[in-house]
Formats: structure tokens, sequence, C-alpha cells
């Protein structure tokens, strides 16, 4: 009797220890830094940060599309996790790059933890791909100009006219976010050569120049309302800002005014409208989603033009369920569950210690004498994911 007990009370001791361990200290590995995306500038150090919460000791790894980082002539990784490019090269003498997506490896005696992947990228700035084009307008016209780049990070537009920079103060000149410069109610003396100048970390470029030249009109004769531009078909994500352009023209100058294809309101929070009627929304929502209509109407009449475009709002994957830490005496089962939310519809993957999971799988066929058994169930953006031992 005496030696049972003695024998039990340290079993119970065991497991009420697993139990605590389990549950009060944490054993999972999480993160309280993961890296992020980043445009990198050539020659330029680099810094990724990561840092792992967990039962030490932790060992922090970096790697490059997967592959393991060493220590080297190139990279310095810090014990508080944070990873070193002394100084980034987008081609290096041996033909490698510095680009590519990184991750963060943490590890402990209880398991493995993977990061985000974060996509380092170097600045860059091709060629202009729409150079500005010379216009001739009649006076209280409209003239505009656009200009095309590609870079990363996107390149800040501004306007240079014969040389020196567009007064944009000027209310017959606007600039929208997009590059696009428009100048309203024309005047002789807005009559010169126009280039536009690109600019971001990578550095600044000037396209060709086009002239504008703006013609004496036979004012006072009646013109049809016009649209010379109407908006264009954007797809977007949430939070950024979408620019509706639309330029109209005309005498009387026509009244231009926007309205939804379906009849819902365009609503006024984060709305503006830039010029003469180009339409801003910023921090953009799924329920912005929509078709613009642009019309421009002859005043005091209902003689109207329009012109439409649609805006589609994406939305990120989102965790709206995650997985919880879950323990399960051996031989029964163990359901992990995992809800996301976005538009597109999110795909779900699993990893166990950081592996996918065909690696995961193969492993599984090795271990055949546990008769282990995983299987997936998905539906309606929910994953599941038994596991039987
Ligand atoms: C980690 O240490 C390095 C070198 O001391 C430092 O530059 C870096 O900012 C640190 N990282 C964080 C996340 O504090
Ligand atoms: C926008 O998309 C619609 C179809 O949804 C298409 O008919 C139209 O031509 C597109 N407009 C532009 C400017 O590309």
């Amino acid at each position: 009797m005496a030696t049972r007990r003695l024998c039990l009370v340290p079993c119970i001791f065991g497991l009420l220890l697993n139990a605590l361990v389990g549950v009060t200290s944490g054993a999972e590995l999480s993160f309280t830094l993961e890296p992020s995306d980043i445009i990198a500038v050539q020659e330029q150090p680099l810094m990724l940060h990561c840092q792992v919460d967990g039962i030490p000791p932790i060992t922090t790894q970096w790697r490059r599309n997967g592959i393991l980082l060493v220590d080297d002539q190139y990279y310095t990784m810090f014990h508080n996790g944070t990873l070193l490019i002394g100084r980034f090269q987008r081609t290096k003498s041996d033909g490698s790059t510095d680009e590519g997506d990184y991750e963060c490896v943490g590890q402990n005696s209880f398991g493995l933890v993977v990061s985000r992947r974060a996509r380092v990228q170097a600045a860059t700035m091709a060629e202009f791909h729409v150079q500005p084009r010379s216009v001739r307008a009649e006076e209280a016209g409209v003239g505009r100009f656009q200009c095309q780049i590609h870079g990363l990070p996107e390149p800040a537009i501004s306007w240079e006219k014969d040389g020196r920079s567009v007064d944009t103060k000027d209310e017959r000149y606007t600039l929208l976010p997009t590059g696009v410069l428009q100048i309203t109610g024309l005047r002789q003396e807005d009559s010169g050569v126009f280039c536009c100048v690109a600019h971001n970390s990578a550095g600044v470029k000037h396209s060709a120049g086009a002239r504008l030249t703006v013609s004496v009109s036979q004012s006072s004769v009646y013109k049809e309302p016009m649209i010379l531009v109407g908006p264009e078909n954007l797809t977007l994500t949430v939070h950024q800002t979408a620019i509706l352009e639309c330029v109209a023209t005309g005498y009387p100058r026509p009244i231009v005014s926007w309205s939804r294809l379906d009849g819902r309101p365009i609503g006024v929070e984060g709305i503006q409208v830039l010029g003469t009627g180009n339409l801003m929304i910023t921090d953009v929502g799924v329920q912005h989603s929509g078709v613009y209509v642009c019309a421009a109407n002859k005043p005091g009449t209902r003689v109207r033009r329009t012109a439409q475009g649609r805006l589609v709002v994406q939305a990120p994957a989102e965790f709206v369920q995650p997985p919880q830490s879950i323990s399960r005496p051996v031989g029964t089962t163990a359901i992990f569950t995992c809800q996301a939310q976005g538009d597109p519809v999110p795909q779900l993957t699993w990893l166990k210690n950081g592996a996918d999971p065909g690696a995961w799988r193969s492993r599984q066929a090795q271990e055949q004498q546990h008769h282990a058994d995983h299987l997936w169930h998905q539906s309606g953006g929910r994953s599941h994911l038994p596991v039987h031992r």
C-alpha cells in the first residue's frame, strides 16, 4: 500500500508539471517581431528584424528563398535575431543576388517556427513607357499631359514647364497622384514645353518634352459637352487611394458630376474632388467596389455625356480563427481549426514544425508503425486538421 502511494504521488506530480509547462509558460514559440517587405537601395546596408518568444535557449536563423544563410562576408546575424546585409547588391560579382524572399526560423527544444516571408527587392527606375505628347487646345479649354514610368518604390511625379517647376498653387493646374497634369481654363501664357520628372530612392529621371499650344478660340460659340478622358477600370487593395479621372470640355463649360451605376450614394467620408471633376477616394474599402459614372452636363439642360469605370477593391487575407494549442492523450484524435477571410477567398495551408505538408507527409510514411493518419478536411474557408495516432 505504502509503496504504491509513494509511486502515485510523483506520477501525478509529473502530469501536473507537464500540464503547467504546457499551459503557463507557453512551450510554443511565437514571433514578437517578424521581418517586413523592404525595397532596398543598391550598395547600402540593409537590416531585417526578427524576435522569437518562448522557452530558452532559442536560436534564430535566416533563410533566403528557402536556403539557410550562413554568417559570412555578406551577412551578419545578431543574437537579437536581426540580419544585416552589409552592402545590398542586386547582382553580385558571382551572378547571385541579395533580392529574394527572406524568412526567419526560431527554434528551441520544443519545436520550430517560421516567420512570414519578407520580400526584399532592389529599388529600380525603368524608362518612361508613356511620354507626354504635344497638344493643341483652345483658349478656355483643357490641356492634359501624362507620363508613366515603372519603379520601385513607385516614383513620385512632378512637372516642369520650360525648365521650371509648374506652379501647382495655381488652381487651374491639377496634378493627380497618378502623375497626370491637367490645366483648365487655358490661357495664351500656358503655352510652352512641359516635361515630367520621376523621383524615387533609385534616382531621378526626366521625360521628353511636349509642347502645349494654346490657340485663340472663337469664344461664345456653343460647343456640345464632351468627355476628353473618363475613369479607368481599377483593381486596388483595401486602404489604397482610388483616382477616378474625368475631364470634360464644351461651351459653356459643362458641369461634372459623379454617381454609382447601382444607384447607391457615393458618400462623403474620404471623398474629395480634385481639380474640376476628378474623384479621389482615400482609404478604400470593399464597400467602394462598383461602377462609377462621370456625367458632363450642359448647364441648365439635360444634355449630357457620360463615361464609366469599374473599381474593384480586394481585401488581403486575415485570420478570423487561428489554431489553438492542444494536449491529447496518445491514441486519440486532435483537431486544429483555422479560419481566414479575405477577398478573393484565401487559401489555407498547414505547416508542422515549419515543414511544408509534402515533407511532413513523407516523414509520416516512415512512421508507419505508429499508424499515423492525417486527414485534411476543407470546407467553405474552414480548414480542420485531425491527427490520429
Ligand atoms: C539588434 O542588434 C543590432 C546590433 O547591435 C542593432 O543594430 C539592431 O537594431 C538590433 N535589433 C533590434 C530589433 O533591436
Ligand atoms: C472596363 O471594364 C468593362 C467591363 O467590365 C469594359 O467593358 C470596359 O471597356 C473597360 N473600360 C476600360 C477603360 O478599360
